[in-house]
């Protein structure tokens, strides 16, 4: 194994090991059984149960390759590599493990109900549990409006989304995306990520693979760096990310002397310490969702696929009665903004129309009495008439009393 790897502490070290890689390696072999390319190059490395961990490397690293082989896509040439204690190849696994491909396959003239329900008979689902896992899975990549249109129509973005769908269909404890984000715009890789991080909640084990590092960055616990079918690094974020040497103060904004005086502190305690001021960034992606999502209130519209939906109920936890609860909780906790917005939106106009529905049956309400009262109502009223007549009567007689004492009679 490579000396220059940087092995971090092992956070998750006490779980399960789902995944052991030992001296792994793939050497890709010409028509004449020449080697051709070594794309996995003695690597080891392990993930374990409730763990996300990003394979990341440019192009053409080795990532697919390390994928392929847990997956017995494809035949290690060395080495040895266990899935759940098993060999990748043992078909139990299959249950076990969702997988998005790098490419997304479809047969175009299917619909995206149709593709989805197709995966789900693959694993013996009843017709009413693929078609409640179905829909639910649509809305929550954000396609339940293209659910009768065949995929063959779909962009890249879409096509990606139903993949994503797909490698969720049996629920499993091990998912396994490779490049999850590509083709997708910012909204859409922000969904991505959010739902990893709900994956990895319910204790999934996931690796996702990217070559782009702000994807991986957000969402993973552990990254495995591949270059030239080598691992480079391997480590927890924090530790392989976080700069020891240097301090980060946030504060709102000072006026000059303030900096001045801090400045003067800082030089008294790290005499050749050098300090910078300057105003915090917000990511491009930030930036970015927040601009669509402006627009999105000004009920300015795009096209293709929208923003996903809630979570699909089967996959919130294994128990039926805590899945609601787990569900509402987990949701809550990990709202994208477009979530958050449409369900405002939604609260607002379920609002609007309990108001006007309120009115309708109070002015309803007030004809009725006016044409015919109740017998109730109308007796009620005959008695306040009287007690008003009488309380008018005495009124007067009092009236008359004080404006006249002597004339008193009784
Ligand atoms: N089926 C194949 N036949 C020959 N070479 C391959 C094959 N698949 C991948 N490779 C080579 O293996 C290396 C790693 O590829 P891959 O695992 O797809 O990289 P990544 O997914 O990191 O971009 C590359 O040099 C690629 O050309
Ligand atoms: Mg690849």
């Amino acid at each position: 194994m490579a000396e220059a790897v940087k092995t971090a502490e092992k956070s998750a070290s006490e779980r399960p090991v789902v995944v052991s890689a030992v001296g792994l390696t793939k050497v890709f072999r010409d028509f004449w059984n020449r080697p051709k390319a070594k794309a996995v190059n003695d690597i080891d490395f392990e993930v374990r149960e409730g763990e996300v961990v990003g394979l990341l490397g440019p192009n053409g690293s080795g990532k697919s390759t390390t994928v392929k082989m847990l997956l017995g896509l494809l035949y290690p040439t060395g080495g040895r590599l266990t899935v759940f204690g098993k060999s990748p190849r043992d078909v139990e696994n299959k249950k076990l493990i969702g997988y998005l491909p790098e490419e997304t396959y479809l047969y175009k003239y299917l619909t995206a109900f149709e593709t989805l329900d197709f995966f789900a008979s693959l694993f013996g689902l009843s017709k009413e549990e693929r078609t409640r896992r179905c829909d639910q899975l649509l809305d929550m990549v954000g396609l339940a409006h293209a659910r009768n249109r065949p995929v063959g129509e779909f962009s890249k973005g879409m096509a990606r989304r139903i993949g994503l769908a797909q490698a969720m269909i049996n629920d499993p404890a091990f998912l396994i995306l490779d490049e999850p984000t590509s083709g997708l715009d910012p909204l859409g890789c922000r969904e991505v990520k959010d739902l990893i991080k709900l994956l990895k909640k319910r204790g999934k084990t996931v690796i996702v693979t990217s070559h782009l590092l702000s994807d991986v960055e957000e969402v993973c616990d552990r990254i495995i760096v591949l270059y030239g079918g080598r691992i480079r690094a391997n480590g927890g974020m924090e530790d392989l990310l976080t700069i020891r040497t240097n301090d980060t103060i946030t504060v709102p904004r000072l006026p000059e002397d303030a900096i001045e005086r801090i400045r003067q502190i800082v030089r008294e305690s790290v005499p050749d310490g050098e300090m910078s001021v300057a105003h915090p960034h917000m990511s491009l992606e930030d930036f970015f969702v927040d601009i669509v999502n402006e627009a999105k209130k000004e009920s300015l519209e795009t096209s293709g696929s929208r923003s996903g939906g809630a979570i699909a109920d089967y996959l919130t936890g294994d128990k039926e009665h805590d899945a609601k609860a787990v569900l509402e909780s987990l949701t809550r906790e990990e709202e994208t903004p477009a979530q958050t917005l449409a369900k405002k939106m939604e609260e607002d106009a379920a609002k609007a129309a309990e108001d006007a529905a309120k009115k309708r049956q109070d002015e309803l309400f007030a004809k009725l009495q006016a044409s015919s009262p109740a017998p109730e109502e109308e007796k009620s009223r005959r008695e306040q008439q009287e007690i008003e007549a009488k309380m008018s009567e005495a009124n007067r007689k009092l009236k008359d009393l004080l404006t006249n004492p002597t004339d008193r009679k009784d």
